[in-house]
């Protein structure tokens, strides 16, 4: 399969750091066309742990081309932050291009979202804080400055200028908060722009030259199909695609251009921040799960909240991705429990519910039907084929794959490369 999508099937933070790790290891390109540094993968290079929020995955390989498409909000701090420690530990990083069409994140993006955030009160949708929805708002609302603009120094001051003069009347007025300083943030974007110069390309090109000549062509999602800002749990969303379909438009590419897509699945479920989460376990099993998991946030450090496999929730991710396979991940964290729960459809004041509710209020109502399967004492995370895990885990990959509709075709028992059973290649 010469392209594949790798998507995050539930609310994020599915494990996908570590598939697209190994996926990418055979891509030629990696493509990210989505969100921006509020995504975080921790990925582990020659020993050393990284955090990655904007860079792409394939930067663990030197020949690897890697993008950041146009549908990304880059956030300069942030890259060349993440660009620094690559380059102390001497990654090679020239392979790292953004489309000139990437909207860019500004100071201003990351104190409105404290800003807003603090106006919600207790209705806060629990955001990274890292200026994504504030950048997107003004892309949608056409004010935004892409990466292109950032090359004419002289029209891209004047464009800044005006952007912080305009966003310092609505922090302070409006918010009461301190203005920014214009000129500091203008000197200090004039040299990331010098310094952005050389990797600012129409990504476009490049994706369709590398597909076009049969390249092997890995598109990497960040966050989940959940967070998506249509079809997720709106408004407690992040502002960007997360679904296969971003790709199209984030990347620049046509329909068609990829090949098939995985859906990035957790043996259990978790979202951070706010919002509706029918399978949540609020008591000591969510805890034990959370423990054993290491479910705290590789951007934010916030302990994620934790809950059973909800079924409902992944077949749905099927259908608006178009999945053509699973990878389920950390089914070792599921070992030594007596007896595992599935949900397989909501049910609301007796009537089963079998597609995933547009309308919260109505979500709040419902509560998880489950298929409770006997659990496996012993520890998996030494099993390097599927015939050796032991039979209930097996049991549990079955009904995975029986109550969402999709072959399991990858599953992880642990965080490291040799961890990883492939039980069909996907790329
Ligand atoms: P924002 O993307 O910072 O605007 O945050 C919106 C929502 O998306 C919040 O609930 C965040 O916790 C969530 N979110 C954003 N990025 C990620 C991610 O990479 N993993 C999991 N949740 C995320």
């Amino acid at each position: 399969m010469s392209s594949l999508a790798i998507v995050g099937s539930q609310w994020g933070d599915e494990g996908k750091g570590k598939i697209i790790d190994y996926l990418a290891g055979k891509a030629d390109m990696v493509v990210r066309a989505q969100g921006g540094s509020n995504a975080g993968h921790t990925v582990v290079i020659r020993g050393k742990k990284y955090a990655l929020h904007l860079i792409p995955s394939g930067i663990l390989n030197s020949n690897t081309a890697n993008i950041i498409g146009n549908g990304v909000v880059f956030d300069p701090e942030s890259f060349f932050e993440e660009l620094a420690g690559l380059e102390r530990d001497g990654i090679p990083t020239d392979k790292i291009y953004l489309s000139d069409r990437a909207h860019i994140v500004f100071p201003y993006h990351k104190a409105l979202d404290e800003l807003y955030e603090k106006a919600r009160g207790s209705a806060d949708i629990g955001t990274t804080k890292r200026g994504i929805g504030p950048a997107y708002m003004d892309k949608i609302e056409r004010s935004g400055i892409r990466a292109c603009d950032m090359l004419d120094e002289g029209g891209f001051r004047e464009k800044l200028e005006a952007q912080i003069a305009h966003k310092n009347r609505v922090i302070t007025g409006l918010f009461g908060g301190a203005p920014l300083d214009a000129g500091e943030i203008a000197r200090r974007y004039a040299e990331y722009a010098r310094r952005l110069a050389p990797r600012v390309r129409d990504t476009g090109v490049m994706v369709h030259e590398a597909l076009k000549s049969g390249r092997k062509v890995l598109f990497e999602g960040a966050q989940g199909s959940m967070l998506d800002i249509d079809l997720g749990t709106y408004p407690y969303v992040t502002s960007s695609h997360p679904v296969s379909g971003g790709f199209i438009v984030g990347a620049g590419i046509g329909l068609g251009a990829i090949h098939g897509v995985v859906g990035i699945t957790k043996a259990y479920t978790t979202r951070v921040g706010k919002g509706p989460f029918v399978t949540e376990l609020a008591d000591a099993t969510g805890d034990r799960i959370r423990e054993l998991g290491h479910e705290y946030g590789a951007t934010t450090g916030r302990p994620r909240r934790c809950g059973w496999f909800d079924g409902l929730v992944v077949r749905y991710s099927a259908r608006v991705n178009g999945l053509t396979g699973l990878a389920l991940t950390l089914l070792d964290v599921l070992s030594g429990f007596d007896e595992l729960f599935l949900c397989e459809r909501y049910e609301r004041g007796g009537q089963a519910i079998e597609d995933f509710p547009a309308d919260l209020g109505l979500l709040e109502g419902c509560r998880p039907v489950y298929r409770r399967l006997p659990g496996w004492g012993s520890d998996i995370s030494g099993c390097s084929s599927y015939e050796s895990l032991p039979e209930n885990a097996k049991g549990y990959v079955r009904a995975v794959e029986e109550i969402t509709g999709v072959p399991v075709k990858i599953v992880s028992v642990g965080p490291d490369r040799e961890q990883t059973i492939i039980r069909e290649e996907v790329f």
